[in-house]
């Protein structure tokens, strides 16, 4: 049996399984199984959704809010046809835009107790670009959740696996004190993709240098690996 065709029967067996169950992308068991592992979604009531579209994440948030006040709000560059549950709202727009950010900050009532993108850029083709456009997306969830997220509230990211993510998972270390590594299994193997769910903020935390309004002179940057930072971070499966 070779690794291909184990990938593509998974891909349809999730494909599939979204047809029957009635959600919109095979992407919704991906959240299912972050919930089942990190029950992210205990006492949740405010919810941001970054990267929405189609629709299937947003579905499974709207499920499993259960506060009639909870809002459940997705952001994306498509439009997503609706949802027809009262706790689903949607923008659309370019997350890297400043003004729909401001949108997305005045749009709750208090904080977010759940942060996620699954943002994914279009792909060029050409690997190191489309991974540092990916990560660029994941940088902008992360200053939202410097604005938006509750203290001890739940990020949730896809990341591209390549050089910038680990770049990244530093990044996501001088924000919150618990960051974990985790590969739904209804993500394809072969896919580079992988999540990460963090909590905790950390009240001396820092945000990514592009967002430092303090840092006017270009720093030199320190590109040279530290050893074993493969490891940086436990990977859960
Ligand atoms: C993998 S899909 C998300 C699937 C979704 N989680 C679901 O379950 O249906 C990635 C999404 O990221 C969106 N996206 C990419 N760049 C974006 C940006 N700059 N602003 C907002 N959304 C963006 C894409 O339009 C695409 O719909």
């Amino acid at each position: 049996m070779s690794n291909r065709w184990l990938h593509e029967r998974k891909g349809e067996h999730y494909y599939n399984k979204a047809k029957e169950e009635g959600y919109r992308s095979r992407s919704a068991f991906k959240l299912k199984q972050i919930h089942s592992k990190f029950k992210v979604f205990e006492n949740a009531k405010n919810v941001l959704d970054l990267g929405a579209a189609p629709g299937g994440w947003l579905q499974v948030a709207s499920e499993e809010i259960m506060d009639e006040d909870g809002l459940v709000l997705g952001v994306d560059l498509k439009e997503i046809k609706p949802i027809y549950a009262d706790n689903v709202a949607t923008i659309v727009g370019d997350i890297r835009d400043l003004e729909v950010q401001q949108e997305v900050l005045g749009a709750f009532f208090g904080k977010a107790d759940i942060i996620m993108s699954d943002m994914a850029p279009d792909v060029m083709g050409q690997w190191d670009v489309d991974q540092y456009r990916q990560i660029h997306l994941a940088r902008i969830a992360l200053k939202l959740c410097d604005k938006l997220l509750k203290g001890d509230g739940w990020f949730i990211v896809k990341i591209f696996q390549g050089g910038e993510h680990i770049k990244y998972i530093r990044e996501l270390k001088d924000m919150f004190k618990y960051v974990k590594n985790f590969k739904p299994q209804a993500s394809r193997s072969r896919s580079s993709e992988r999540y990460i769910i963090a909590r905790h903020l950390r009240k001396d935390r820092k945000l990514p240098a592009e967002f430092r309004p303090e840092i006017l002179v270009e720093e030199e940057e320190d590109d040279e690996p530290i050893p074993g930072d493969q490891l940086f971070f436990e990977e859960t499966s």
